[in-house]
This record gives C-alpha cells, sequence and structure tokens, in this order.
C-alpha cells in the first residue's frame, strides 16, 4: 500500500479493481501501477483499524474474480493471511519446519506431504502454531482436514531429463501402468471400478453422459465420448466447461457428468461440477491430484495416478486420462450388457501390452528429431484425423501451438472440403493421422486431396503400412493395434 506496510502476491485477476480504484484515489490513495493486484494492498490498508486480519476480511468481501492470496503486514512478519477464490490454494504444515503456501502441491513436496486445500471463501492465518480457516462471509472459524499426499519429493525432480515434459514423456509406459494398476481382471474379462460410486444399477438407468473440461482435458473427454457411445451405447455430449457453466445445461438425475481434470482446481471445471449437482445431475471426476477441490465436489472420482505433472502442457496426464475414459467405457459396457466378456478381455489384453510399445517408441527420438528438423521453418499448419483420432489431431494441433509457438489447426479430416482446404499450400503442412482402422481408406483420399495442393504432408502411419506411403512425404511409423486403442499410440 502507499506506506508500504501491506505486502501482496496474487495469482488471479481482480475483476472489480476499477471500481475499487476510484473510491480509493477518491479518499487520498496513490498507486504505483496498473495493476489489480495493486488495488489489494490499498483496500486492505483502507480497512484497517487496528487489525489487520478483520482488515483483510473486509477487503475480500469487496472483491469480485479470482484469486490465491498471500498477505503479509510488515509490522506482523510472523503472520501471512491467505484466501482464495476460483483459484487453487494449499497450506503445507509442518510441526517444526514452518509452513508454507503455494498454489500447486509440487513446490511443497521437498518441505511437506501433509497439506490443507483451502476451499471457496475461506481465509487463513498462517503462523508457527498452523493453521486457522475462517468462513469469509461469517467470520466464523472452520474445522478443516489435513490432507496426506502419496507423492514424493524426488516425483517432482528432472532427475536429468532436460525439462519437465520431456521427463513426463517418458514417464508415460509407467503412467499407463499405474492408472490400469489392479482395475482389471483379464481372465473374467471384468473391469474393476466399484469405487467410483456406480453401480450396475446406475449404469443401467444412466440416459445420458455429460463430458466438461478444458484444453487437453476436454480433447481427451472428447476421445472419452467415441468411447462411451461405443461400448456403453449412451448418449454422450461434451462441452468446454467455460461454455458449459454459463448455459443452462440440460439435466437431470438420470445424466451422468463427467468432469476431467489433471489438476483438479480448474476454475471453469469446477463451476461446472456446481451447476451440475444443481440441476440434480450425478457427478464423476476423473482427476489426478488426490484432495484437490474437485475431488471434494464430485460424487465419484477415477483417479487417473499420473503423479504430479509440472509441465504446464499436459502430456502424461493426457494418457492417463485417456486410458481412465477407456476402463470406464468396458466397465460401463459390461454393466449394461453391451460389451461381451471376451471383447472385453481381448481389450484388457491389448492394452496391457500398450506400455511396452510405447517404450519402444520413446527410442525413436533420432527419427523425430530429424523430422522435426525438416518441418522447423513452416509458420502454419495443419492437423488433420478422422473418427477416435480425430481428437488426436486436435490435441496435437494444441501441442505444437502451446510448445512450439507455432500456429495450427485441428480438423477432422471429412470437414476439409468445406473451407479449410482453401488454405493448404506448399507453405501449409498437413500432419495427418492415418492409422489402419475403418476410416482408413477415407482419411488416406482426404490426403490426396491436400497433397494436390502442393502441401507436404507427415503421416502418422501404421508400421510397414508400405500403400499409404505413396501418399505422404514423411512418416512416423507407430505400431498396429485394436483402432479402439489408437489415441493412445498415435
Ligand atoms: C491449461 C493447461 O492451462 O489447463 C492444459 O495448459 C490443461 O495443459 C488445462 O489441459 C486444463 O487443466 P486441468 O488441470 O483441469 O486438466
Amino acid at each position: 500500500d502507499h506506506e508500504g506496510r501491506v505486502v501482496v502476491v496474487h495469482n488471479g485477476i481482480i475483476e472489480n479493481y476499477l471500481d475499487i480504484k476510484e473510491k480509493l484515489l477518491a479518499s487520498g490513495h496513490e498507486f504505483s501501477s496498473e495493476t489489480d493486484t495493486e488495488i489489494v494492498a490499498h483496500l486492505i490498508a483502507y480497512h484497517d483499524r487496528g487489525n489487520p486480519f478483520e482488515a483483510f476480511m473486509s477487503a475480500l468481501r469487496e472483491l469480485k474474480g479470482a484469486y490465491a492470496l498471500a498477505i503479509l503486514f510488515r509490522d506482523q512478519p510472523d503472520q501471512i493471511f491467505v484466501a482464495r477464490k476460483n483459484c487453487p490454494l494449499l497450506v503445507g504444515i509442518t510441526e517444526n519446519e514452518g509452513q508454507f503456501v503455494a498454489s500447486d502441491v509440487a513446490p511443497m513436496l521437498s518441505y511437506t506431504r501433509d497439506v490443507v486445500f483451502l476451499d471457496e471463501n475461506q481465509a487463513g492465518i498462517v503462523s508457527n502454531e498452523g493453521l486457522k480457516l475462517f468462513c469469509v462471509n461469517t467470520g466464523e472459524p472452520i474445522s478443516f482436514q489435513i490432507e496426506r499426499v502419496e507423492w514424493n519429493p524426488v516425483m517432482a525432480e528432472k532427475q536429468g531429463y532436460k525439462h519437465f515434459m520431456m521427463k513426463e514423456i517418458h514417464e508415460q509406459p509407467d503412467v499407463i501402468r499405474n492408472t490400469i494398476g489392479t482395475r482389471t481382471s483379464e481372465e473374467q474379462g471384468e473391469i474393476l471400478l466399484e469405487d467410483i460410486g456406480i453401480d450396475s444399477a446406475r449404469a443401467r438407468s444412466l440416459n445420458r453422459i455429460v463430458i466438461t473440461a478444458c484444453g487437453t482435458a476436454y480433447y481427451a473427454g472428447l476421445v472419452g465420448k467415441y468411447l462411451l457411445e461405443k461400448a456403453g451405447q449412451i448418449p454422450v455430449d461434451i462441452d468446454l466447461a467455460s461454455e458449459f457453466r454459463y448455459r443452462d445445461p440440460i439435466l437431470d438425475e438420470n445424466t451422468l457428468v463427467i468432469a476431467v481434470s489433471q489438476s483438479g482446481e480448474t476454475a471453469d471445471t469446477l463451476a461446472a461440477i456446481d451447476l451440475a449437482k444443481q440441476k440434480g445431475a450425478h457427478t464423476l471426476g476423473i482427476i489426478n491430484v488426490k484432495g484437490s477441490t474437485m475431488t471434494r465436489k464430485v460424487n465419484g472420482t477415477l483417479y487417473i495416478h499420473a503423479g504430479p505433472e509440472i509441465g504446464v502442457a499436459s502430456t502424461k496426464a493426457y494418457m492417463a486420462m485417456l486410458v481412465a475414459f477407456q476402463l470406464l467405457s468396458m466397465y460401463l459396457g459390461r454393466l449394461r450388457g453391451n460389451l461381451e466378456a471376451e471383447r472385453c478381455r481381448e481389450l484388457i489384453h491389448d492394452l496391457k501390452v500398450i506400455p511396452q510399445l510405447i517404450e519402444e517408441m520413446l527410442k525413436e527420438k533420432k527419427l523425430v528429431e530429424e523430422i522435426a528438423s525438416k518441418y522447423m521453418n513452416f509458420s502454419n499448419f495443419l492437423f488433420l484425423g478422422r473418427d477416435i483420432n480425430y481428437p488426436t489431431a486436435l490435441e496435437g494441433a494444441l501441442k505444437l501451438k502451446e510448445i512450439s509457438y507455432i500456429h495450427a489447426e485441428g480438423y477432422a479430416a471429412g470437414e476439409m472440403k468445406h473451407g479449410p482446404i482453401a488454405l493448404l499450400d506448399k507453405d501449409c503442412p498437413v500432419v495427418a493421422v492415418m492409422t489402419r482402422g475403418p476410416l482408413y481408406e477415407k482419411i488416406v483420399s482426404n490426403v490426396q486431396e491436400s497433397r494436390s495442393r502442393d502441401c507436404r504432408v507427415l503421416g502418422i502411419i501404421t508400421k510397414n503400412d508400405r500403400q499409404v506411403l505413396h501418399h505422404v512425404d514423411d512418416a512416423l511409423e507407430v505400431p498396429d493395434i485394436d483402432p479402439v486403442l489408437s489415441p493412445l499410440i498415435n
């Protein structure tokens, strides 16, 4: 604040900061920046009548938008005030080595595995004595639970890899093994998911599933739609959480709403769950972080067991989400009588082989590097896929954008002729997922059309598929597996 007495760390956006700023300017506050964060410090100082925590609480009641806040008063250096709204915030608890505040579990792990996830509308005082929590609206104290995180500090280190994303890509085989865990009985052709809160009666009473998520988790959900409709024979809708939450979706008690999230803290997905519950739907979370806010909101959780994902762009969690959807679709398919035990057995067998196949693929790094160096100077890419690999194309394009800062679009290949084909020329290469499957011939002909526009094609193709080599300029070969499982390999 203008006296340098209140220090603020803030993640999020204060939406009504201009209104608050106007009020504070009128009462003589001077600002040294244009940021929304600075008004938080001034607003607390404005409310301070000698009780700093009361001042903090009064300020919180005025703030709109999203925040995870940590506040320190210069004259009370042994206390940190914390609060959250639409942004994650955790307090790490130790007996003798201090307390910690962060927005994610990973940075806590070197200090403590005992954490408290704050809920919406809670504010706390962190000190040597531990944590005290209060309700922001009433000021009443709140009791809370300390969660024990199962991850260890080594899991949150780079372990010799150049960056976390590379490490996490290499962890994918083990992550898939962990997600499968003890959830299958190959002998009986059964999936063991009784702990997710969907029994046979509920599975049979479902008349619709709605999947909602953000980013990569949304694309995993899109693969989930194909799987659930096929094995479960249930109509499935999917919606971005940021759209779903502001619509007036039609849901009832026979709708299952599945929220997908690595962190379990994404604000739009959390709000989507609240809405689904308000409307009486049954909710299931496909989530990575145990104890996260989402796990406490949903009726049941299917944990993906991917371990800490530190790279901002999701990789291994995406794989684990795909496996989770695979298991869930087979589970519902069996309960609803749409999936034969024999077919389920086959799929379990093939699913269990995938980690080994990916281990082999990860040895092809040299080839991938060679191809990357051929394509690195293009500024636009089109990713094409069909059917269950349409989401693969979307996810591929998202990764290229987020990681290489190269513009890329993902498209359903059958939609090319309705406009996007106009963009293709020698400067816009196509990455096409054209592995063997029910729509193989279709995508090959889509790629032929693209090539008539002189564009370069990089095909993701099935190993030893000589026939398709005529239609591509470069190829990355992947093992031949059941098309239903191909998004995991592609
Ligand atoms: C984005 C990340 O900001 O959040 C994506 O970059 C991620 O990789 C998305 O998929 C959603 O996050 P979560 O934790 O809800 O899966």
